[in-house]
């Protein structure tokens, strides 16, 4: 479709209302090049999160059922992307599917060639720092090169315990939050070679672990350390606290999402409009997760390019893994270990 087409809006559906599809949800019901037309959750009380006005069931199956949907955010836990994916896929629909694109490589797999088979439906993984500013402008600097040749990089994501405490037992740190740093790190820095990490002993939010340090070494010998949690007190009023340094043999890039330009104390506490992807106000789109949403609008219709790869997607998820293997067995990981197993 040309982009002069006339304009319809894309009919969605979100199934799986929890943290991050009610995000998706209120945006996807704000923008104009979309149409909210069903949500999905098998909690039925899920269903509050929803515009009274749009309909919600409670069976993936009467989402695919439907013949007024085009496309289904997929952001059910990690472990359920696959079959609806799949199934989604095989009706033509489009897919926006949360990271990571699943729990296993083998889940990857199959969903990637469902995409290659269902050819006329496209599918998409929701890497949201492939649309935050900061980070774009990062990976545009180094590829520009003022960095020159990337040899040192750091990244570090703390976040609160109003996420671990949920998470926690549920999902690991590396697959659920290193690995959005490992995708931008692999895209400035190459393929990764080898994989050590360690995790914190202390759990305070639950089966754990709470807290990861780790290494990649990349095949172009350069090195990168991270950094990731979901420890912070929430009551410390901290929201996310994330960095990323790349040093190379000609400059440097940082990247320092706080503090912000805006910081709001209201009585509702601090808010960090300019830099949340769940924006303070879910009645206004904007940040990654809306970038992402609208673009994926641009990639159905008019087939913009989606920043990343399913195979960048399937790469992230290797390397978080590995990550998840080296600590369990306290060495460092090969990543051809981890392509050999699956
Ligand atoms: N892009 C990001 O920044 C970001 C942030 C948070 C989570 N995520 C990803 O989004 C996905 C969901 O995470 P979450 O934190 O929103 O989880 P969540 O537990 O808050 O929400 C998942 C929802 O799915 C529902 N559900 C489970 N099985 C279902 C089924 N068969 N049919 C319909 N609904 C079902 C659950 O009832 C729950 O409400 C995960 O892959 C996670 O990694 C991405």
């Amino acid at each position: 479709m040309s982009p002069n087409a006339p304009f319809e809006p894309l009919r969605c559906a979100v199934v799986g209302l929890g943290s991050i599809g009610r995000d998706h949800a209120a945006i996807l019901d704000a923008l104009p090049e979309t149409e909210l037309v069903v949500g999905c959750d098998l909690d039925p009380t899920r269903r509050a999160v929803l515009p009274a006005e749009v309909p919600f069931v409670t069976e993936a199956d009467a989402v695919l059922d439907r013949d007024d949907v085009d496309a289904v955010w997929v952001c059910t836990p990690q472990h359920l992307h696959r079959d609806l994916t799949v199934a989604a896929l095989e009706r033509g629909l489009h897919v926006f599917s949360e990271k990571p694109i699943a729990h296993s490589l083998a889940d990857a797999d199959a969903m990637i060639r469902a995409a290659e088979r269902c050819s006329e439906a496209v599918l998409v993984v929701g890497h949201t720092l492939r649309f935050h500013p900061d980070f774009v402008v990062a990976m545009e600097a180094v590829a520009a090169g003022q960095v020159g040749v990337p040899i040192q990089l750091s990244a570090r994501w703390n976040t609160g315990d109003h996420e671990g405490t949920v998470i926690s037992g549920r999902t690991t740190v590396p697959l659920e939050m290193a690995i959005h740093d490992v995708d931008i790190l692999r895209q400035i820095a190459g393929e990764v070679r080898s994989v050590f990490a360690v995790a914190s002993t202390i759990s305070p939010c639950g089966p754990g672990p709470d807290a990861v340090a780790g290494t990649l070494e990349f095949e172009s010998g350069a090195v990168a350390s991270l950094d990731h949690s979901w420890i912070m007190p929430s009551t410390t009023g901290m929201f996310s606290d994330h960095r990323l340094a790349v040093f190379g043999d000609r400059g440097t890039v940082y990247v320092e999402t706080r503090p912000t330009p805006a910081q709001i104390f209201g009585p509702d506490g601090p808010a960090f409009p300019n830099t949340a992807y769940r924006q303070a106000n879910p009645l206004i789109p904007g940040g990654a997760l809306a970038t992402a949403d609208r673009h994926f609008v641009r990639t159905v219709k008019h087939g913009a390019p989606w920043p990343l790869t399913l195979a960048d997607a399937r790469a992230a998820l290797a390397i978080a893994l590995a990550m998840d293997r080296s600590i369990v067995e306290r060495r460092p990981v090969e990543m051809r270990e981890i392509e050999g197993e699956r």
